[in-house]
């Protein structure tokens, strides 16, 4: 391979990208969402993550902040993203103890199972508030520090920025409304709501240099969704029937999560990015 092509590749991917960037994170105390951030802390970012559990919370944040040395990472418990206020406080403090928002996860949600004929109105309510009002929260708490980001990394489209990039947001969905899931309807409508949202704040803040992106993970080892969604005695047998073998595993979420944030998502804006193994495309035929 010519010099150069390698070096333009080791500018994406190397220690330190995420150096002097900040990730706000919903649901930053869950599996998933952990992993990603640990990630992007790994390689240089501080962070602000943000939960209704406080000693969840403030315990995961001292937990991530062991990723690297010297990183700062700030743990805010009682924040429900139903509630616009806490969240527009949380942004705040965030941006007065980190100096800023470049990217955020927007990835609080909330499950369980149940057919449609046992749940109440509040149910689904509960699920869609979470979900698709927690992110709509997140996105307006977070939108001007983005922007402000954005307006720092903004290139004139022909290069690469020189100094990483700012004023990006991943959601956190699922599969399980690609194909019918049964005793979700709650979460298929969610997320499909989520979905949505995210290619709409896409086409519209893309213009002043923000990208919306959604990574859809599959069954994810070890994780709360997995352990809320399936029967421990039948494990074994979905993870053998998802197309690659096996669960996922949060590492991977998190990779993903690295290639939107680095420069090698510069180009990627409204996509759903599904981390499944190939699982969802066999729905309904197990
Ligand atoms: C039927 C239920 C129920 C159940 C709650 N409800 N659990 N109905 N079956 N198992 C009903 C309640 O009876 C109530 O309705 C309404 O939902 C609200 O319940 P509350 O407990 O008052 O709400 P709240 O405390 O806000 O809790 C929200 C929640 C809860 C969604 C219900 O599960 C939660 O807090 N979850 C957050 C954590 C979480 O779920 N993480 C998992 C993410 S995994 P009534 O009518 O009685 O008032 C994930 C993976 C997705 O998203 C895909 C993976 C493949």
């Amino acid at each position: 391979m010519p010099l150069e092509k390698y070096q333009y590749m080791s500018d994406v991917w190397k220690d330190g990208i995420f150096d002097n960037k900040v990730v706000f994170c919903t649901g930053g105390a869950g599996s998933i969402c952990s992993a990603q951030v640990r990630a992007l802390v790994h390689l240089g970012a501080n962070a602000c993550i943000v939960g209704r559990n406080v000693p969840k919370t403030e315990r995961m944040a001292l937990d991530i902040a062991t990723a690297r040395p010297g990183a700062k990472v700030l743990g805010i418990g009682a924040v429900d993203v139903r509630k616009p206020e806490s969240l527009v406080a949380a942004a705040e403090r965030c941006v007065k103890e980190l100096g800023g928002i470049d990217f955020v996860i927007a990835g609080a949600a909330g499950n369980f199972l149940a057919p449609i004929s046992q749940l109440s109105a509040n149910a689904m309510k509960s699920v869609i508030d979470i979900d698709i009002l927690g992110s709509y929260n997140t996105v307006k708490a977070t939108l001007p520090h983005l922007l402000t980001s954005a307006a720092l990394h903004r290139t004139s489209g022909k290069t690469a920025p020189a100094n990483g990039t700012g004023g990006r947001i991943v959601f956190v969905s699922a599969t399980l409304h690609y194909a019918g899931t049964p005793l979700q309807s709650h979460v298929a409508v969610a997320k499909a709501g989520v979905d949505a949202m995210a290619v709409s704040v896409a086409i519209e803040q893309g213009p002043r240099g923000v990208t919306s992106n959604v990574i859809a993970p599959g069954p994810i080892a070890e994780t709360e969704g997995v352990a809320r969604l399936t029967k421990k005695e039948g494990r074994d047998k979905s993870a053998k029937a998802v197309p690659a073998g096996r669960f996922g595993t949060v590492k991977e979420i998190a990779d993903a999560t690295v290639y939107l944030f680095a420069d090698s998502g510069n180009f990627v804006n409204g996509e759903v990015l599904v981390v499944d193994g190939g699982a969802w495309h066999t729905a309904g035929l197990g």
